[in-house]
């Protein structure tokens, strides 16, 4: 494509071609050859102002209606006037290819140098095309389908001339009443690295025009936000930071991603975008990350509300002293960056190194070859909405929906001659599955559970609302409203129930009470939901619940009394053909929680993985009071990490170790026997876990370390096997590095990380 040079870019090319002439390439061409486009960088830095290059590192929020008139006054005024001057390195929420090519050609066209923008936007779970929330999308286990739609949440957005995703989220959690469980890959550490590293293949690819850069967030500790209350202080050990919270970051960090974002939380006492020790120290010294860190939304001004900066200056400073390379809309660095420089407060290597990172993530984008490659009107209208793209989310919503319960085989249900009552407000709702963060779709485009259970024509089925979860049609920005009083549906509800041979009721929470802002203080059914489930229980018991929510819900007396449980999450645009196809049995589930259900809010937080503590109990109850537990109730979630049942049945057997003791540089391959003992092909996410039983600092009582999704056909018996070796034992020691301690372990095998098979390894030095 061709595109006008401003005018003051000649020199600028002169100095590449001179410079980089060894790199023999041609020179405005952006390449993946890092020491080539290292040289370029460096040659155009080397013409850059101070003031250009503090406008590299500052990002603004998307101020003006593009396609309206021209800002005259007030901040958008002023911002306008800082894109002319290229003093804007990039936009966020800009979308869409009009709007995007219109910036771009004030970036590339009108300023001194030319460089282009880098739009971001939050492409979490998909742009037009929806895929299930990432909570949900973690329970499918499945590597190949998760990465398959970080692609088309890729595709679809890059057509729209976006370059760059704010996902995918790696934050580790643990206490389900943060809204933004809902965002990652739920309470492991492994299960969220793998998961991590899939998301950024599929987004960022071959960095092609189908592809974005990631961004990796929230770095660190976000998760961890006191009493699950968002934005809240977070006071971590060295031990669970490096343990539990980095490595996801680190497994996403070797995956190629390009970008990082930083949080709001403080970490030990410093706040995450003035943290040297995490943005200087450990992700790019240690983990010799090469690409850029963004600030979150005004994080570097928040600075001064959390009491660590006296203004926004010194803000600035601090930030970019930690190493916080742009600052998503605080404007802290493009008012003051320059003069704390000239006051020596910040070093001008500094702002080299961070204008560096970001201008190279520019040229491996291909950004300088071409800065309107994400801008083809002809390729938007091609790709949004593209109908291998509703057949992609599908798949991947079926794959996401996890089986808790299915007393005397409840579910798959009858195809023909049933009478079904669905009841339940989000049955009929085509926004909610959308879920949170799903900012580029419209409302009213998800296919509702009625719409997909009506895709079957076999049974007669009648709709009862019962009663809202919410009242009014929530937005992204503004606190939802339950409804905690309107029962005026529960007669109509009942009597369709009496008349019915099964009753499907689909509960749980709008798709806007989980996600940035929505931390709750009870998880149980949101309003008079409960309510409603026991009151039509009583005329009917034959009930499937089907829970949509974006975290794990407190539900103990469903779990007791209901006899058939679905989770189905917020699964996205094509949520309600998903459960059709599982509650009918077109699709054997095979999802597994990524985060345990709790019994009640006082266990939060939650988390298999817990250390032993000094008292542990004991299997039996015990009349004892002095052991860490409560005496209202016990230790135990209602649904524990890794559990999901299906239309088959899976029996283990048979577990081996091809030796119990194992060396440096050796390993031990373990086996089981998976047996299906059902008549149904189906698939089970086979599990592997380890207990080490002694170490430097204290041990989880049980780790994930690998696992298989594999298939098995009716009365098949299918042996998995897994490898354990150093890889698998290092921790972060009292050494403070990762290492491998000799000693004993225990491995575990098994459909949930209660499984009992197991057997004891050890390691030598
Ligand atoms: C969130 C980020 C998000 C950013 C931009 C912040 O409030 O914490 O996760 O990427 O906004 O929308």
């Amino acid at each position: 494509m061709k595109y006008n040079l401003p005018k003051y870019i000649l020199p600028a090319l002169i100095v590449l071609a001179i410079s980089c002439s060894t790199a023999k390439q041609d020179i405005t061409s952006s390449t993946k050859n890092i020491s080539s486009i290292d040289c370029k960088v460096d040659s155009l830095l080397s013409l850059m102002t101070l003031e250009e290059k503090v406008g590299q590192m500052n990002q603004y929020n998307g101020f003006w209606n593009v396609t309206g008139p021209v800002p005259k006054d007030g901040s958008a005024a002023k911002k306008y006037e800082h894109l002319k001057k290229g003093w804007v390195g990039s936009m966020l929420n800009v979308k869409g290819v009009k709007d995007v090519k219109a910036l771009q050609k004030i970036a590339v066209e009108e300023t001194r140098l030319g460089i282009p923008v880098i739009f971001g936007y939050d492409v979490i779970h998909g742009y037009k095309t929806i895929s299930p929330i990432p909570l949900a999308e973690a329970a499918s286990w499945d590597l190949e389908a998760i990465k398959k739609s970080a692609e088309i949440a890729a595709a679809e957005s890059a057509a729209s001339g976006l370059n760059w995703t704010f996902a995918p989220m790696v934050d580790v959690s643990r206490d389900a009443r943060w809204g933004r469980v809902m965002e990652g890959a739920g309470e492991d550490p492994y299960l969220n690295s793998v998961i991590a590293a899939a998301r950024v293949k599929g987004f960022q690819g071959n960095l092609g025009e189908f592809n974005l850069a990631a961004c990796v967030k929230h770095f660190a500790g976000y998760s961890f936000a006191e009493a699950g209350k968002d934005y809240n202080t977070v006071d971590v050990s060295h031990n669970t930071l490096h343990n539990i919270i980095l490595p996801p970051f680190k497994a996403a960090a070797e995956a190629g991603a390009l970008t990082f974002m930083n949080s709001f939380n403080e970490l030990d006492g410093i706040p995450a975008t003035g943290n040297a020790y995490l943005q200087r120290d450990i992700l790019k010294k240690d983990w010799n990350f090469q690409g850029f860190v963004v600030s979150d939304w005004g994080s570097m001004g928040e600075m001064v509300a959390h009491g660590y900066s006296k203004d926004l200056k010194q803000a600035a400073e601090q930030a970019a002293n930690a190493g916080s390379d742009m600052d998503m809309e605080s404007s802290g660095y493009v008012e003051h960056l320059a003069a704390l420089v000239r006051e020596g407060k910040v070093s001008e290597d500094k702002i080299n190194d961070a204008v560096r990172r970001i201008l190279r993530v520019k040229f491996e984008l291909g950004l300088f070859d071409n800065p309107y490659k994400y801008c083809d009107e002809a390729r938007e209208a091609a790709t949004v909405g593209k109908k291998e793209f509703h057949e992609g989310v599908l798949d991947v919503a079926k794959k996401s929906i996890v089986l808790l319960k299915n007393n005397n085989n409840l579910l798959p249900l009858k195809k023909e001659g049933q009478r079904i009552a669905v009841i339940g407000a989000l049955a009929n709702d085509k926004t909610s599955p959308l879920g949170s963060w799903r900012i580029g779709a419209d409302d009213n485009t998800a296919v509702s559970v009625l719409e997909g259970l009506n895709a079957y024509k076999g049974n007669q089925i009648t709709y009862a609302k019962g009663a809202d979860v919410v009242i009014g049609e929530p937005t992204f920005t503004v606190e939802t409203k339950i409804n905690m009083t309107d029962k005026s549906g529960f007669t109509e509800a009942v009597n369709t129930a009496k008349n019915a041979d099964v009753v499907i009721m689909v509960l749980g929470e709008h798709g806007l009470q989980t996600g940035e802002g929505r931390s709750r203080a009870e998880l149980g059914l949101p309003g008079v939901q409960q309510e409603l489930l026991e009151t039509v229980y009583k005329a009917n018991p034959n009930i499937v619940l089907v829970l949509t929510n974006g975290r794990p819900l407190i539900i103990p007396w469903a779990a007791q009394n209901i006899p058939a449980i679905v989770e189905a999450w917020h699964l996205g645009t094509e949520s309600g053909n998903a459960i059709a196809q599982v509650l009918y049995g077109d699709y054997n589930p095979s999802g597994k929680l990524p985060m345990c259900f709790p019994k009640a809010i006082g266990q939060l937080p939650l988390y298999y993985n817990h250390k032993s503590t000094g008292r542990p109990g004991g299997e039996s109850p015990t009349e004892s009071v002095f052991w860490s537990h409560y005496t209202d109730i016990d230790n135990n979630p209602v649904y524990p990490f890794g559990y999901g049942l299906s239309y088959s049945t899976f029996e283990y057997s048979n577990l081996k170790l091809s030796t119990n003791t194992f060396a440096q540089n050796g390993q031990i391959r373990v086996s089981v026997d998976v047996k299906n003992t059902s008549k149904i092909d189906g698939k089970e996410v086979v599990q592997l876990y380890i207990r080490d039983l002694i170490g430097s600092v204290t041990r989880p009582v049980k780790e994930l370390k690998g696992f298989e999704l594999t298939e098995i056909k009716a009365g098949e018996v299918k042996t998995v096997t897994f490898t354990i070796d150093e890889k698998t034992i290092e921790f972060y020691t009292a050494n403070k590095k990762w290492e491998t301690e000799a000693g004993d372990f225990k491995v575990f095998v098994g459909g949930s990380s209660i499984t009992k098979l197991e057997a004891p390894f050890s390691y030598t030095k």
